[in-house]
């Protein structure tokens, strides 16, 4: 899960490099690097860190060095070697003619490793990276005893076709330096499209500001790109049409829109993100979904639902299955992607398994939707992210459109994701006739109201913010939830972790008595996430009950709870309110303060909140 930029054309290299990185850094950033062909040979820097190490050390060594229009750059989230300098990216061959950058993982390269030792080959880190290196620039001398010397795009192809696993590498050679050539097994790769200059990255982010036409590159492809354009093959170096996209969102959409972190800035975007999922899927009186490539009929015969996912999405699956058994009658189980390829789930071609997936690309996602279709399932991929692998593999796809979210904590897509999961459900009790038209209808319109109710909740978001400055010094924070209000206490649980590094733990306000009580203890601050008080009176009863308890036993009580909620004022030492809405659409409502709380908890103990240690924006190692 590294960011990966490459560049041919009448720019300076290292700039239009370095803005690229700047974009990705989301993806990775355990160190940055750089190479740019000069008349000279290979111009490379690398530094453990942040980009601005790198920058840092530019100033230092000074760019003049680095004059040349072709390079590429990269972002580490480390795997295989320690997150130092000499592990960072780009890696040379032993004649320092070749320079490589890499995401993903080569399995097998511990054997190639031993072939290249026992050949003399010198390494210079612990990556498996850097065999890619050596394999290229021996292929490209012609000492592998293979036909490709000479021609760099013929030797990447003979290397990619010995690499097991998952990679994207792009490779320059002093020799050709017009040149730059990559090749995508998983890993996202795109190609920008300009006016005598061409681009690669990850992430069309990167190349944004200078080009919105771009091509996906396919599995097992490799590209060459020159200032003229580009040129794909498979890896046995037949010719590969493909079909440019423009890109419609601009520069400033990846950008940060005036907020310190373009966290809170997504967190500001909520009310779009919903909207923008939700537009275009009720026509003429029913739902549609976005590729109808499962058909009513597919829709009828199924006979049990998965949602597969991880983290905040596999939240999102939680919420769900509330709203899909309760309209649909079907089953719905919903499991950590990582389990559930590893314990023979019960499939075959009449249960629905729902990948979701902000990024498209998580391992442990792709590999449960992999493990499904084997076994006949149909799957249907919920994704932010246009064309990537998990929608690619799936059978059918509907993509959330919240927009690039660059913030490593998950904030617009849960929100996003809910919603479409929603949609799935309505389309299924459509098919099944397990609803009304109308109702459906109905259903469709109460979801269409909540971007303004998600507005109305930031718009009184300060007072969580003070709030939250005064939790700062906590040492750990407890949620309690009962039925949709559960997960959501789960995922606010999930963003204190990842954000303030605090210890944070979600549970079902009915569990308490069953052993998390022994936790309360004077001052803890727990929050509680009440039902309506109308709409599910029972639980709401039930879970009064549950803050006295632990009001009792001296926590501090922190309640979001429905805006003219009375009977819960006094049981709150602090009382967030959100707006009345149907029991089923409070996640959408109750999430946004916890978000809010775990950021401005974060920010008041000093952590970037973009950035969380340990963590990287999208996960593609299992
Ligand atoms: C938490 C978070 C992660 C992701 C998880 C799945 O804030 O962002 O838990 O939700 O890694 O990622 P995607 O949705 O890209 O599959």
């Amino acid at each position: 899960m590294c960011g990966i930029v490459g560049y041919v054309g009448h720019r300076p290299a290292l700039d239009v490099v370095l803005d690229g990185l700047r974009r990705l850094e989301y993806r990775g950033y355990d160190s940055a690097g750089v190479a740019v062909t000069t008349g000279d040979g290979l111009a490379v820097e690398r530094k453990a860190g942040r980009l601005a190490n790198l920058e840092a050390r530019l100033d230092e060594v000074g760019r003049d060095g680095f004059a040349g229009t072709a390079g590429m750059g990269h972002t580490r989230w480390a795997t295989h070697g320690a997150p130092v300098d000499r592990n960072s990216h780009p890696h040379r061959d032993v004649t320092d003619r070749v320079a490589v950058v890499h995401n993903g993982i080569i399995e097998n390269f511990a054997a190639l490793r031993a072939e290249l030792e026992a050949a003399g080959v010198e390494f210079a880190s612990d990556t498996d990276t850097e065999t890619a290196a050596h394999l290229v620039a021996r292929a490209y001398d012609g000492l592998d005893g293979g036909s490709t010397a000479g021609d760099l795009p013929a030797s990447v192809r003979a290397v990619c076709r010995r690499l097991d696993g998952a990679f994207t590498l792009v490779f320059t050679h002093v020799e050709q330096p017009d040149m730059v050539v990559a090749a995508r097994r998983s890993s996202p790769l795109v190609v920008g499209l300009g006016e005598g200059e061409t681009f690669l990255a990850s992430d069309v982010a990167a190349f944004i500001e200078h080009t919105r036409d771009a091509v996906e590159l396919g599995q097992d492809q490799v590209v060459t790109i020159t200032r003229d354009g580009y040129h794909v093959t498979d890896f046995h170096g037949e010719d590969v049409s493909t079909r440019p996209f423009h890109v419609d969102w601009d520069l400033s959409a990846a950008e940060k829109g005036g907020h310190e972190y373009f966290m809170l800035k997504e967190i500001e975007e909520q009310p779009t993100a919903l909207a923008d999922t939700l537009r275009g899927h009720f026509v003429d009186g029913r739902i549609i979904l976005d590729e109808q490539r499962l058909s009513d009929q597919d829709l009828r015969d199924v006979d049990k639902v998965f949602v597969v996912a991880c983290g905040t999405a596999y939240h999102s699956g939680l919420v769900a299955k509330y709203a899909i058994e309760h309209w649909t009658r079907l089953p719905v189980e919903v499991e950590l992607a990582s389990e559930f390829r590893y314990r023979d789930p019960v499939l075959d071609r009449d249960t629905l398994v729902v990948a979701v997936s902000q990024s498209g690309e998580t391992a442990d996602t792709l590999e449960a939707v992999r493990h499904a279709r084997e076994q006949k399932a149909r799957v249907l991929a919920v994704c932010n992210t246009n064309g990537a692998q998990i929608p690619r593999e799936s059978d059918a796809v509907l993509y959330t459109h919240a927009g690039p979210e660059v913030g490593v904590a998950s904030t617009k897509t849960f929100l996003a994701q809910i919603a479409a999961i929603y949609l799935v459900g309505l389309a299924l009790a459509q098919a099944r006739g397990t609803k009304y038209p109308d109702e459906v209808g109905r259903e469709f319109e109460e979801l269409c109201a909540m971007p303004d109710a998600v507005a109305r909740v930031l718009s009184t978001v300060d007072r969580v913010r003070e709030l939250g400055r005064s939790l700062a010094d906590a040492k750990a924070v407890l949620f309690l939830g009962r039925h949709v209000g559960y997960p959501v206490a789960l995922e606010g649980a999930l963003k204190l972790k990842e954000l303030a590094y605090m210890h944070a733990e979600g549970f079902a306000a009915g569990e308490l008595k069953h052993g998390p009580i022994a936790l309360i203890e004077e001052s803890l601050p727990v929050v509680v996430v009440m039902p309506s008080p109308k709409g599910r009176a029972v639980l709401h009863a039930k879970l009064l009950s549950n803050i006295s308890e632990i009001q009792a036993r001296g926590a501090r009580t922190i309640v979001i709870a429905e805006e003219g909620d009375e009977t819960v004022r006094p049981f709150a030492d602090e009382l967030v309110e959100v707006p009345a809405v149907p029991t089923l659409l409070q996640p959408l409502v109750s999430t946004v303060p916890l978000q809010v709380l775990a950021a401005e908890i974060a920010r008041a103990r000093g952590y970037d909140v973009d950035k969380p240690r340990n963590l990287a924006k999208s996960v593609t190692v299992e």
